[in-house]
C-alpha cells in the first residue's frame, strides 16, 4: 500500500517484520562488542527515537542514554546549517560512546557531532544507523552498526518524517 502526502507518494520500502529482524542483529552485535564495557548511547532526536526505542530494549549490558537534538533538516533536502536545540551531555571523558542515528545522509549531523566529541576525551567512538545513503554522504562516513544501505531516494516511516508527518508509520517508504 503507498502513502501520501500533499502531492507527494511513498512506496512500501522496508516492511516492520524486516526491520525488526536487522535491529536485533544488530542489538546482538553491540551487545556482544561491548560486552563487560559500559557504553555511552547519544541518541539524535527527532529522527532516531524509534530505531533507539526498539535497540535499547535489545541491548542487555548496562548503559547510559542521552539525547541530542540538532536540526538541519526543511523538506526534503538538507538546508545545510545545525543547531544544537539539547545541552549537551557533561562527564563524557573516558567513556564509549555510540552515537544513535536514524539515517546518515550527507553526513554532515554526524560530522559535526563527531567533532564536538572529539574535544571530550573519549574511550571510544562508534556510530549506530538504522539507514545509510552512502551516494549522498559528502565525505567518506565509517557507520560501524547500520541496518540497511540504500539509494540516495528520500524515505520516511519508523521515526524519520517528512516535514513532521509520517514518523509513526512502523513501515518504513520511499518517495515515488
Ligand atoms: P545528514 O544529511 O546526514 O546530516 O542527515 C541529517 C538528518 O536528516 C538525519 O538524521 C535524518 O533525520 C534526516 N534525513 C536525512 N535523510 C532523510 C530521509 O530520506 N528522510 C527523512 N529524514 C532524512
Ligand atoms: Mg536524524
Amino acid at each position: 500500500m503507498t502513502v501520501t502526502y500533499q502531492d507527494k507518494t511513498f512506496l512500501p520500502y522496508l516492511s516492520a517484520e524486516q526491520i525488526a529482524l536487522r535491529v536485533r542483529e544488530l542489538a546482538a552485535t553491540i551487545n556482544n562488542d561491548y560486552a563487560g564495557k559500559r557504553p555511552c548511547f547519544l541518541i539524535l532526536l527527532n529522527g532516531a527515537f524509534v530505531f533507539a526505542a526498539d535497540l535499547l530494549r535489545q541491548i542487555s549490558i548496562d548503559c547510559e542514554i542521552h539525547f541530542l537534538k540538532f536540526k538541519s533538516y526543511s523538506g526534503t533536502s538538507s538546508s545545510g546549517t545545525i543547531n544544537s536545540l539539547l545541552p549537551f551531555p557533561e562527564n563524557l571523558k573516558g567513556k564509549d560512546v555510540i552515537i544513535v542515528e536514524d539515517i546518515i545522509d550527507t553526513g554532515r549531523t554526524v560530522h559535526y557531532l563527531c567533532e564536538q566529541l572529539q574535544q571530550e576525551s573519549l574511550n571510544t567512538l562508534r556510530i549506530a544507523s538504522l539507514l545509510i545513503k552512502p551516494e549522498a554522504h559528502e565525505r567518506p562516513i565509517h557507520t560501524d552498526y547500520y541496518g540497511f544501505s540504500i539509494p540516495n531516494d528520500f524515505v520516511i516511516g519508523y521515526g524519520m518524517d517528512i516535514d513532521g508527518w509520517g514518523r509513526n508509520l512502523p513501515d518504513i517508504y520511499r518517495l515515488k
